[in-house]
């Protein structure tokens, strides 16, 4: 469809840099040093601070920093995570990486997140089902950036027994009942992909209290070897997911933002909430009030009757880009046919699956974009 409008084309998502970031790579450059070193480590205390964490682990994506969590805590063969089946399939793909087996919770339609009823209803359903998996982890994700139900998931973990990692790649700045993401299990995942709310091109960290785990995710990124102040042998097979300095630097401009890139995004999407008021067939995001989310992704939920395709060509003949919101993971290839798949029904992740819809939001959008936006969807003829 071709495009009808004059107006600078707007995008689903878009970074915020400016001379900060473009100084701080190229001083990289300059020094020749590219490989992780200074600009990592004061990356990582920064992360730290910011997230209330003791350690915190830059690593070279969202998808390394899962992958090495469950490294990290001895996940492998024979053992079962449960992850929401509504997610970017990183989460998932993670579990099965380790060796071992993502087992998939629906979602609540509200709030698209781990629905705990259903994790309870998971948790007692398994051992009946033989086939030779012992549920070991927990891993919610906090999607888009709202808070999953942390008390009552965090409950049932420690009910059973369970590891809980979050996967809070989308979370950074969310709030759940006031406090920070990312102190409720051994770890949690960040991502600095450049739809989240800070980006480094591709970058992620592992934020955990736990030293000697720290300590393992450190040898883990670089091959193996231990790190200081332990003797830098080589203790166990390790992989290279390292943070490059360039991205470091990104980082380090992107945190100093924050507090600003927070505060557009949040009032960016309450006008867009108060601009799309009424529209019948199109429900906004919902945050109920315990839950504070960043505001990484605005994913609002069509009625049955729209077609999504339509709405997003419609969209993007006035130069606006829209997509799909997450996916349903066990409607996926990988995790249909192959035995993982040993999933109860997730009714609730096919039917977001096939009516989420995201709408732009960063922090480059000015309120009038916010308005072209609602005029834009508002003008689609939905009956
Ligand atoms: C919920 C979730 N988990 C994990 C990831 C993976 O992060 P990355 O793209 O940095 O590997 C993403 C996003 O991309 C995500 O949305």
């Amino acid at each position: 469809m071709s495009v009808t409008t004059n107006a600078a084309p707007l995008k689903i998502a878009e970074p915020w840099f400016d001379e900060v970031e473009t100084k701080g790579v190229a001083d990289v450059l300059a020094s020749g040093q590219l490989i992780q070193a200074q600009r990592v480590l004061e990356l990582e205390r920064a992360f730290a601070e910011e997230t209330g964490l003791a350690q915190a682990v830059m690593v070279s994506s969202g998808t390394a920093a899962l992958h090495l969590a469950m490294l990290a805590c001895d996940i492998g063969p024979g053992d079962a995570v449960a992850v929401p089946d509504y997610t970017f399939v990183a989460t998932a793909n993670a579990v099965a990486c380790a060796g071992a087996t993502p087992v998939f919770v629906d979602v609540a339609p509200d709030t698209y997140n781990m629905d705990p009823a259903a994790l309870r209803s998971l948790i007692e359903w398994m051992p009946a089902q033989g086939g030779g998996f012992r549920l070991r982890m927990i891993m919610p994700v906090h999607q888009f950036g709202l808070p999953a139900e942390m008390d009552a998931i965090a409950a049932l973990a420690l009910e059973h027994g369970l590891v809980l990692v979050e996967d809070a790649a989308c979370a950074l700045g969310s709030r759940y009942r006031g406090g920070k993401i990312g102190a409720w299990g051994r770890a949690a995942c960040f991502s600095f992909h450049p739809r989240k709310v800070i980006t480094t091109g591709e970058g992620g960290a592992v934020v955990t209290n736990d030293v000697a785990l720290a300590d393992r995710l450190r040898a883990l990124r670089a091959h193996g070897f231990a790190v200081p102040p332990h003797r830098p042998e080589l203790v166990e097979p390790g992989l290279n997911y390292r943070m490059t300095e360039m991205q470091a630097a990104l980082g380090l401009g992107q945190m100093a933002k924050l507090p600003a890139i927070l505060d557009r995004r949040r009032r960016l999407a309450s006008l867009m909430t108060r601009a799309l008021a009424g529209l019948s067939w199109f429900a906004p995001p919902q945050a109920p009030p315990h839950l504070s989310p960043n505001w990484q992704s605005y994913v609002g939920l069509l009625a049955e009757r729209v077609d999504r395709t339509k709405v997003i060509a419609h969209m993007a003949s006035r130069g606006i880009e829209t997509r799909p919101g997450a996916t349903a993971n066990h409607l996926l290839k990988a995790y249909r046919d192959c035995p993982p798949a040993m999933t109860p029904a997730c009714p609730v992740s096919a039917m977001l699956d096939a009516r989420t819809l995201a709408l732009p939001l960063h922090p480059l959008m000015q309120p009038a974009d916010v308005e072209r936006v609602a005029d834009a969807l508002r003008a689609y003829q939905a009956e």
